[in-house]
């Protein structure tokens, strides 16, 4: 099979895989918060607590996010579609299009209406490609229950209504 067409494929399978979607966030070097959208976030181990996620080398900020040490991975709810999209644009002002704040515990950048945030620190960095992952180890967890996660298939957005967690409780 010849390469642009595996590629293709490849392209094809994995925008028809279901995810959630976060928002990474962290804090650059001159205090300024920087983030981004990302779904290549996955949980990797109980213990120690682990996830990963991955970041284009073309990502104007990946520099500080992998020099930074620590980061806050906010798994979206179902009614952030907006703030999602906007932290994937560029030339937007992203952290002037949502309600957020620096953590008094990491002094991270949190974003208010998530359905859950990990604070972590970075616990290594794995060269892959066209991408660095990081694994980060988790230090702090606040999650609200009463959200649907966001759910993203095929460049569309849905959410799971929260009934349908409670029902299977
Ligand atoms: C749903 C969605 C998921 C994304 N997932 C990732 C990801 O896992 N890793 C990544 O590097 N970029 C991902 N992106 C693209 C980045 O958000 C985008 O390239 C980044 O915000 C560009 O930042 P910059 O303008 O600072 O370079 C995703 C975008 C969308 C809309």
């Amino acid at each position: 099979m010849a390469d642009e067409q595996k590629q293709q494929l490849f392209k094809d399978a994995m925008g028809n895989y279901p995810t959630g979607v976060t928002i990474v966030t962290a804090t650059a070097s001159n205090s300024e918060p920087i983030g981004l959208t990302v779904n290549s976030f996955a949980s990797v181990s109980l213990d120690p607590l682990l996830i990963l996620w991955s970041i284009d080398h073309k990502v104007s900020t990946i520099q500080e996010f992998v020099k930074g040490g620590k980061f806050a991975v906010h798994i979206l709810a179902g009614n952030q579609q907006d703030v999602c999209m906007n932290f994937a644009k560029k030339g937007v002002d992203r952290f002037s299009t949502c309600e957020w704040s620096f953590s008094p515990e990491h002094n991270l950048p949190i974003i208010e209406g998530a359905f859950a945030v990990l604070q972590c620190k970075i616990f290594k960095t794995v060269e892959a490609g066209d991408h660095t992952i990081l694994i980060g180890e988790v230090d702090d967890i606040q999650i609200d229950t009463d959200k649907d996660p966001m759910l993203y298939h095929r460049r569309h957005f849905a959410s799971i209504p929260a009934e349908f967690y409670n029902q299977k409780k």
